[in-house]
């Protein structure tokens, strides 16, 4: 038995929940699940708008045939490759050996690469339509939201933009798959951890994307992750709007590996002296004990960072340094800045961070602060100073 969740009258939501993977990408902790959303349009033609990660097939694949009814699938609109939206692509075109399996220039050489499939295959380029009766569906390019051959398509009887990742969210749909059926703001930070971890590096490219899809009139947001929006949308589309251009909110990441406490203690004394100067907003993390999944989206979110790291074998310490490498690497901008640490015979943690922190362009809000053995009355005072520093610096920025 299944009953279907209608978009509207010819077209369904028949996405999956994924509560057993612990990690997305084999990388980023599923505390609150994912789910991946795939769609079906029931008209003249009918179309699938993406599958989903193979090992969900048979629940998937059971709400597609309730609705299809004995029907065959027309159409695979392959918006996006990643294995957890085209996991189920070569099974379902086993099972449908007529259906016309839709994707752009990229797409293609990617389906034949996965799956061995370079037959009953249609290229869409940037504009092009598909009819299907009263529906009809216009492909829009998106590259880099997340893949190169990323795509999205508007379905414009219904005013329908099915986003693929754009727009997706952690998180399972837990009885509520439209966002006029739940409490957003319960998926407001999976939304930005999802969004500034898989697609975070990405900036300039989700600019575009919402430059080119700006003139659409659209009435549902149907992405491939997490709520379907019908009633935020003008909400999700400023929170990518602002999470893309790296604008951020008064208040202060403090991320700190320690060993024997003594970085920490650093860490601790600056956010102590962040509070006392009237930041409200203060994330004080273990990078040893907070996966930096929520780190990294705390950092989309605030203004001021201050990594602190003991040096280790004249390095980081290793947690520090997969932190900073990530954070480099996605070239995340914009951000007010301080460094701590502590050593024992050579300091050379302060200035890698400090390094880190030129490469990424961010605003140092005073000299690195580096303690040797236990922090003692002078650095003491200099952490009080650089969390007073940082604290001038957001409340500057008030007014
Ligand atoms: Fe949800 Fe980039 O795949």
């Amino acid at each position: 038995m299944y009953r279907p969740v209608n978009l509207s009258d010819q077209i369904f939501y028949v996405g999956v929940n994924d509560r057993r993977t612990q990690l997305f990408e084999n990388m980023w902790p599923l505390d609150r699940g994912v789910s991946y959303n795939s769609y079906l349009i029931l008209d003249e033609k009918v179309a699938v708008i993406d599958t989903v990660e193979a090992g969900h097939f048979e629940k998937w694949i059971n709400k597609v045939r309730t609705i299809l009814n004995e029907r065959p699938i027309d159409y695979l609109v392959v918006n996006h490759m990643e294995p957890d939206h085209s996991g189920a692509i070569k099974i379902l075109a086993e099972l449908y050996p007529d259906m016309q399996i839709i994707g752009n220039k990229k797409t293609l050489p990617m389906i034949e690469g996965y799956y061995g499939i370079k037959t009953n295959t249609k290229e869409v380029k940037e504009g092009d339509s598909l009819e299907l009766g009263k529906n009809k569906l216009t492909f829009y390019t998106v590259p880099m939201v997340h893949w190169p051959e990323s795509m999205v398509c508007f379905e414009e009887t219904n005013q329908i933009l099915f986003s693929s990742d754009a727009f997706g969210s952690f998180g399972t749909l837990d009885g509520g798959i439209f966002d006029d059926e739940i409490d957003f703001n319960h998926y407001k930070d999976e939304m930005r951890r999802y969004y500034s971890n898989i697609v975070g590096k990405y900036g300039n490219p989700v600019q575009k994307a919402l430059t080119k899809l700006g003139g659409l009139q659209i009435k549902t947001i149907a992405a491939s992750h997490g709520p379907i929006f019908r009633k935020h949308i003008p909400e999700v589309i400023a929170m990518y709007n602002k999470w893309s251009k790296y604008d951020t909110e008064e208040g202060v990441v403090v991320a700190y590996a320690s060993m024997y406490g003594n970085t920490e203690e650093m860490a601790e004394v600056t956010a102590r002296s962040l509070a006392e100067n009237g930041i409200k907003n203060i994330r004080v993390y273990d990078v040893s004990k907070t996966h930096q999944s929520f780190i990294i989206s705390d950092i989309f979110k605030f203004k001021g960072v201050i990594l602190g790291s003991p040096t280790y074998s004249n390095e980081l310490h290793p947690n520090m340094e997969a932190l900073v490498m990530k954070l480099t690497h996605m070239g995340v901008a914009n951000h007010y800045y301080g460094v701590l640490g502590s050593f024992t015979w050579a300091g050379a943690a302060g200035k890698k961070l400090t390094a880190a922190g030129e490469e990424l362009k961010w605003d140092f809000v005073s000299e690195a602060v580096e303690e040797k053995h236990a922090l003692k009355a002078d650095k003491y005072e200099a952490c009080v100073a650089m969390g007073k520093a940082m604290a001038d610096r957001l409340k500057a920025d008030r007014y």
